[in-house]
């Protein structure tokens, strides 16, 4: 996706701020013009606070002069703005691709509104081209990934690859909260609802990047301008 429709996506979600909001701030590459945009906005004398999904775009954040909030004390999160790695027309979503998906879920939940910013690459019809990230607790999770495998068996999804995700240098890729990914290769995911309620159930399973029903509207940026889709 171009840099210029990632940027359009984000300025016309800026639009959606008001002053005085506290805003959750998404992870990704077009998540990061929108924390551009905020810092700006609070440079010109905006009353804005940020509860960022990842430590990187903590790290942004704060080098935007962006209050940040405490989520143990925070009772509202107005807005929040983030990427997606797929979207499909009911807007469900897949995330993770950058394996924030943990904590961009509970923010994303707990938020009045989620708006995802993106451009039509990643538009589909039926999710799973895009591997699944399932973030895992280590412990036991050979076990855990036997019992995916399962669950993938049970909803008629042979022969899925589950790959655990590594670094650029080949070590386990560890989550800001210490866990693990698996990427499930689907292809394709038919029954998103079931296979998001089986995910749930197994207990080595910290989050899964399924977003169903989180997504209030999507913002698709393009090189001239952007669409939105709104629930
Ligand atoms: C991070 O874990 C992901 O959910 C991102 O939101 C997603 O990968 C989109 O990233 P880009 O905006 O860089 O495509």
């Amino acid at each position: 996706m171009s840099d210029i429709a990632k940027r359009n996506a984000a300025r016309e979600a800026l639009k959606l701020v008001e002053d005085g909001m506290v805003l959750g701030l998404g992870t990704g590459s077009t998540a990061k013009h929108f924390v551009d945009g905020v810092g700006e906005l609070i440079a010109k004398g905006w009353k804005l606070s940020g509860a960022p999904t990842s430590i990187q775009t903590e790290k942004q954040a704060v080098a935007c002069g962006i209050p940040l909030v405490d989520l143990d004390d925070v009772d509202v999160i107005h807005l929040t703005i983030d990427g997606a790695d797929e979207f499909d027309p009911d807007m469900n979503l897949i995330k993770g691709g950058g394996a924030a998906l943990l904590r961009e879920k509970i923010i994303a939940d707990y938020s009045e509104r989620m708006v995802v910013i993106t451009d039509a690459s990643k538009q589909v019809e039926t999710l799973g081209a895009f591997p699944l990230p399932v973030e895992v607790n280590p412990f036991g999770m050979a076990l855990t990934r036997k019992r995916i495998s399962h669950a993938l068996e049970m909803l008629g999804m042979k022969d899925i690859s589950i790959k655990q995700r590594a670094n650029g240098d080949g070590s386990a890729l560890f989550t800001d909260g210490g866990h693990h990914i698996y990427d499930l290769h689907c292809g394709q995911i038919l029954d998103v609802a079931s296979l998001a309620t089986m995910l749930d159930q197994i207990p080595g399973v910290v989050e899964h990047g399924l977003f169903v029903g989180l997504a209030d509207a999507v913002i698709i940026g393009n090189e001239t301008g952007t669409q939105t889709l709104i629930r």
